[in-house]
């Protein structure tokens, strides 16, 4: 990446360690804020690793970034592995997360594991990601780090069970909602997840539960009293249409200049001024009289 901004500090690659769990559990203990964003592709992983992330999420909003669906609730395990791996090739230090889709936990233990082995075997992802902390969720977490695989939680708004939760809006906003997620948040701590995203809940409630949480907490939406903070990289770039929720901020607006370049592009080519001769390969003149020759003998 050759346009990083002037005003924004990114550590020499060979000062950066690899992200283990050890090194974000220090990074909480001292109150360093830790950086996760999603990617789910080779240049969306390369962008995270040069901008020095912290941890990277294969998330399931893959499904509806690059995919195309209007949820995250179709999308098939093999279609996110695929994604898995293109990510996995093209990081070094941050710690990737895999997220586990909707259908591929829920069924069983043994369903959840043989999941969560298939995004560490065969996507090299370095944890997982499931979402919800009721009895079945919490079972599952338990399961999979019995298995020897790092478990994030995710508790708030957790958008492959949003028709249940009333749609896609904030929760916790009553003491007996916030309760609730209160209460799945630590019943995934002490299920053994290594971390846990608050989504889309007001920030007094991540503040009131922070001293609670002995596990990092990533925030997206859930304020600034969190550990560390997780946005959807093509709503931080602007690449896709539309406004996002209320918790996004736009740090630039790719699709302008994906459309612009793509346009620019397509008026080149009906003008004819591309290519130009600096776009083609030569020939010896006397190669290409004589490939002339041949074939008008033909
Ligand atoms: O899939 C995703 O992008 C997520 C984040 C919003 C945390 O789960």
């Amino acid at each position: 990446m050759s346009t990083m901004p002037t005003n924004v500090q990114v550590p020499a690659d060979a000062s950066r360690l690899p992200m283990t769990l050890p090194r974000l559990f220090e990074k909480k203990r001292h109150g360093e804020p830790i950086v996760m964003v999603t990617a789910y592709d080779h240049p969306s992983a390369r962008a995270a690793e040069a901008a020095g992330v912290d941890l990277v999420l294969m998330g399931d909003s893959g499904a509806m970034t690059v995919l195309g669906y209007p949820s995250t609730v179709a999308v098939e395990l093999d279609e996110l592995l695929v994604l898995a791996k293109a990510v996995r090739r093209g990081l070094n230090n941050p710690f990737l997360v895999g997220d586990l889709p909707f259908g591929s936990y829920e069924v069983s233990d043994e369903q959840a594991v043989t999941t969560a082995l298939r995004f560490v075997k065969e996507a090299g992802c370095d944890a997982v990601k499931l979402e919800g902390g009721g009895e079945t969720s919490v079972r599952r977490a338990r399961a999979i780090v019995g298995a020897g695989i790092p478990v994030m939680g995710h508790v708030g708004l957790t958008p492959q069970t949003s028709t249940a939760l009333g749609g896609y809006k904030a929760q916790g906003r009553t003491a007996a909602t916030a309760a609730r997620i209160a209460d799945e948040a630590l019943a995934l701590q002490e299920a053994g997840c290594f971390a846990i995203v608050f989504e889309a809940i007001p920030s007094g409630i991540s503040e009131a539960l922070m001293p609670r949480m002995e596990i990092p907490v990533i925030g997206i939406g859930a304020g600034p009293a969190v550990d560390g903070q997780v946005l959807v990289f093509h709503d931080l770039l602007g690449i896709r249409e539309g406004l996002g929720a209320r918790f996004v901020k736009r740090y630039a607006n790719l699709l302008d200049e994906m459309v612009a370049g793509v346009a620019q592009y397509t008026q080149d080519v009906r003008e004819r001024t591309y290519p130009g001769p600096e776009h083609g390969y030569s020939i010896d003149a006397d190669e290409l009289a004589e490939f002339r020759a041949q074939l008008a003998a033909r």
